[in-house]
């Protein structure tokens, strides 16, 4: 088929989440590179918007997959067969994870984990006020958007849940809040959405601290900073603290559609009883995405690659100093560079595009662009993209 004809058909036919999408047209990808249908190679710092952790085809899963593939693929509704890959993720999540955390329910977005995680939360505590953050974000189902810190984005779609209360990241004097009405607190453990905001001043000991008081959960959503992100397998391990409910996605499945959440099994059985089948799920757990799970998880496990994202995360910061950028933000390799506005924010994206460097926004913080590069990037690469970004800022003329 003629290339404008794809073009053409991808806006007709395929529903469309905003008037004008990147329509880079793929043919195939492989390790920090896309690949249009002309051949040219595009160097991605989005990597699928935080999911490919591995980059784009890694070995290891591809042959999980095509292995899984050739003996089964879905057999039956999550939890209800012996199936090896998901009972094998599970349990070496819960390896790599501290006490309680060792009871896993897999669903298929991060959006179902969070609506997993809000009604484990409310089944355990008895209670239904949910406390989220402004500028939250943790996904687009209507339990999800409920807890959405960012008005703009909910109002055409009200009435959602009631009764949740909203606080600001960072800030103590909020956590008062909190109280023996509230079932959770729900926070993304580096907000993203909101500009890439990362927790100071020992500010999730606090809300830990005050969940503990109040005998509120705590929820921790890692669906962009889990999995290795930035250099530990979850970031609250940089922050010396453990959630009650720990929801994760995107780069779980290593570019296969996944979601998670991690409690205790004292408060997971929950959900199996009074009423059975509390939470259900057709395609949760299924074999073929749990192998490029397993295989992602086994991946950054055995190798080096946490260790090193420390250096590539000062390799990033070394280069990307000019006049025009005000602040990198993030941790590891969830970075954000912050110009003056957003006009020139918007100019990088589209800029780099045509120079074959993948950037892209964040969800409410105009004036961010990201750089979210698979965490197996080399030094090279990191090298060229940022060279890229310094010559489009150096030939900005307002
Ligand atoms: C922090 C966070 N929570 C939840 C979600 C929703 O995940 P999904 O798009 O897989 O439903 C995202 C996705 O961008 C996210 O970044």
């Amino acid at each position: 088929m003629p290339k404008d004809m794809m073009k053409k058909d991808f806006l007709s036919y395929q529903a469309q989440t905003s008037p004008r999408p990147m329509a880079l047209e793929v043919s195939r990808a492989e390790g920090s590179y896309i690949y249009d249908t002309d051949g040219r190679a595009y160097l991605d710092f989005i990597a699928g918007v935080s999911a490919n952790t591995l980059g784009h085809s890694h070995p290891r899963i591809v042959k999980a997959v095509s292995d899984q593939v050739e003996s089964y693929m879905h057999v039956m509704v999550y939890g209800e067969f012996i199936q090896h890959p998901a009972v094998k993720l599970a349990k070496l999540l819960a390896e790599n994870l501290p006490d309680p955390l060792d009871s896993t329910y897999l669903v298929n977005s991060g959006t179902e984990a969070t609506e997993g995680a809000l009604k484990l939360a409310r089944r355990v505590t008895g209670r239904s006020e949910i406390i989220a953050a402004h500028g939250a974000y943790h996904g687009n189902t209507q339990g999800s958007m409920s807890v959405m810190g960012y008005e703009e984005r909910k109002q055409a779609f009200r009435p959602l849940i009631p009764g949740n209360k909203f606080i600001s990241f960072n800030k103590e004097e909020d956590l008062q809040k909190i109280t023996d009405k509230t079932a959770a607190v729900i926070l993304e453990t580096i907000q993203g959405g909101a500009g890439f905001i990362v927790p100071e001043d020992n500010y999730l000991q606090k809300v830990r601290k005050r969940c503990d008081e109040t005998g509120a959960l705590l929820i921790l959503d890692e669906i962009q900073p889990g999995f290795g992100r930035t250099g530990k397998l979850f970031g609250f391990e940089h922050y010396h603290i453990v959630p009650d409910i720990l929801v994760m996605g995107k780069g779980m499945g290593g570019g296969m559609p996944v979601g998670a959440f991690t409690a205790a099994r004292k408060h997971m059985v929950q959900l199996m009883d009074k009423p059975a089948l509390g939470h259900i799920t057709t395609f949760g757990g299924n074999p073929v995405v749990a192998s490029a799970c397993l295989a992602t998880l086994q991946e950054l496990t055995e190798t080096s690659i946490m260790v090193d994202i420390q250096a590539k995360e000062a390799l990033f910061r070394s280069l990307l100093v000019h006049p025009l950028i005000t602040e990198v933000r993030g941790k590891g390799l969830m970075l954000a560079i912050m110009t003056a506005s957003e006009k020139l924010s918007a100019h990088i994206i589209q800029e780099s595009l045509k120079r074959a460097l993948l950037l892209f926004g964040l969800l409410f913080e105009r004036k961010a662009v990201r750089i979210t590069p698979p965490l197996t990037i080399s030094e090279d690469e990191i090298r060229q993209g940022c060279a890229v970004i310094i010559d489009i800022l150096n030939e900005w003329h307002d």
